[in-house]
């Protein structure tokens, strides 16, 4: 039988499989308040066949949103929100992981009071856009700005809103949460050359780089424990302008940090839609060779490629992102070699069930 569908241990926590729902924003929260809401939670228990689930990124703080009716984990009201989210993952024996986001310059002034998003630079984002709505749902994409360079007391505070989500998550019932340090948002804007020219501690050289993900990282740990934090980077994608020279060696050395710090696992983000680029060899080795705790891969999966690096050694758990949206018993499908149903990206952002909760699985449809 291919690993995909053996059991594996994340630290203390038994996963059933190795096949992990990725991360996907669907923007279907209730409003006012980006509450978590009952439809959320069916659709996410339609798929706890998973081993792991990791949520859609979700704010830290009324700052921290880029896009609309995504949801946060910072309030009351949020925190039961997802309480009902991962009871019912949990009935179904999926484990549940909340990934914290900070979008940094990929915002707008409309999600910051009027306000200039913040980031490690004024640099706005060359062909980057969010996406705007209304509260009937009608929106439009628009383009990012310039944003504010974060002053020293900004950085600590977004630190400390991190470590803050990070508990309310665990209150809410998350086993753990996964710190969102790729796909051209707040912390990746730190790592990269292109986006982050400061001359202070927190820019520069490499260590600069990434001491502001470090100390997330850090404060996250005091809060919740190693055993519960993963994190995810992008290594090649370029996307959100993203496109920075020494991104391969910092990540590297981010990955002796994070294993130095014991985390639970790292989460390669390898592609975005079509930003799909072959990942070398050599990377996964390196990758392998410092990375001792789980690694998850993430990135135009099929059945062939998981088990390919799966049996190389190269990744221990398999995500899946598109693949999940039109197929809640994707694992059933994969395991018993069933064909996949197609998703309809017109459904996939904001929205009722239609396009979330109604794709059905292969019996029901039969
Ligand atoms: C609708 C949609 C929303 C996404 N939202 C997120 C997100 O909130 N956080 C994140 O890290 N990646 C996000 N991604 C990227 C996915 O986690 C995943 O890396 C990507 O879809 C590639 O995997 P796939 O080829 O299996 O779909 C999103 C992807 C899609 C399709």
């Amino acid at each position: 039988m291919s690993q995909l569908f053996q059991a594996a241990k994340l630290k203390a926590l038994a996963l059933q499989n190795r096949v992990v729902m990725a991360p996907m924003t669907r923007a279907r929260t209730s409003q006012p308040g980006n509450i978590p809401n009952k439809m959320m939670a069916t659709y996410y228990q339609q798929r706890a066949t998973a081993g792991l689930i990791i949520t859609e990124a979700t704010q830290i703080s009324d700052d921290s949103q880029g896009y609309s009716f995504t949801p946060g984990v910072y309030t009351d009201e949020q925190v039961k929100g997802w309480q009902q989210v991962t009871n019912m993952a949990h009935q179904q024996g999926a484990a549940i992981f909340c990934q914290l986001w900070h979008v940094g310059r990929v915002s707008h002034p409309t999600f910051q009071r009027g306000e200039l998003p913040i980031a490690p630079s004024a640099l706005a984002p060359i062909e980057t856009k969010v996406w705007i709505s209304d509260d009937q749902g009608n929106g439009k994409m628009v383009d990012c700005i310039e944003p504010r360079a974060m002053t020293q007391a900004d950085i600590n505070r977004v630190v400390n809103d991190f470590a803050y989500a990070a508990k309310r998550a665990v209150e809410a019932g998350f086993d753990g949460v996964e710190i969102h340090a790729g796909n051209g948002y707040l912390i990746d804007q730190f790592l990269r050359t292109n986006s982050n020219k400061r001359c202070d501690s927190y820019g520069g050289t490499r260590e600069n780089r990434l001491r502001f993900l470090l100390e997330v990282v850090d404060a996250v740990i005091k809060q919740i424990g190693a055993d519960k934090v993963g994190v995810r980077l992008a290594p090649f994608i370029t996307f959100k302008d993203m496109d920075c020279p020494d991104i391969v060696p910092t990540i590297l050395e981010a990955s002796k940090e994070l294993q130095a710090r014991d985390i639970a696992y790292m989460h390669l983000s390898e592609a975005d839609w079509d930003d799909a680029p072959v990942i070398p060899d050599d990377f996964r080795i390196s990758l392998r060779e410092i990375f001792t705790n789980t690694i998850i891969v993430a990135g135009s999966y099929t059945q062939q490629r998981a088990d390919d690096v799966l049996n190389k050694g190269y990744a221990d758990l398999i995500a899946f992102g598109r693949p999940f949206v039109s197929n809640p018993d994707l694992v059933s499908r994969l395991k018993e070699k069933i064909e996949l149903a197609d998703l309809d990206g017109a459904t996939l952002f904001g929205g009722n069930e239609v396009g979330y909760t109604d794709y059905p699985n292969y019996v029901q449809a039969s």
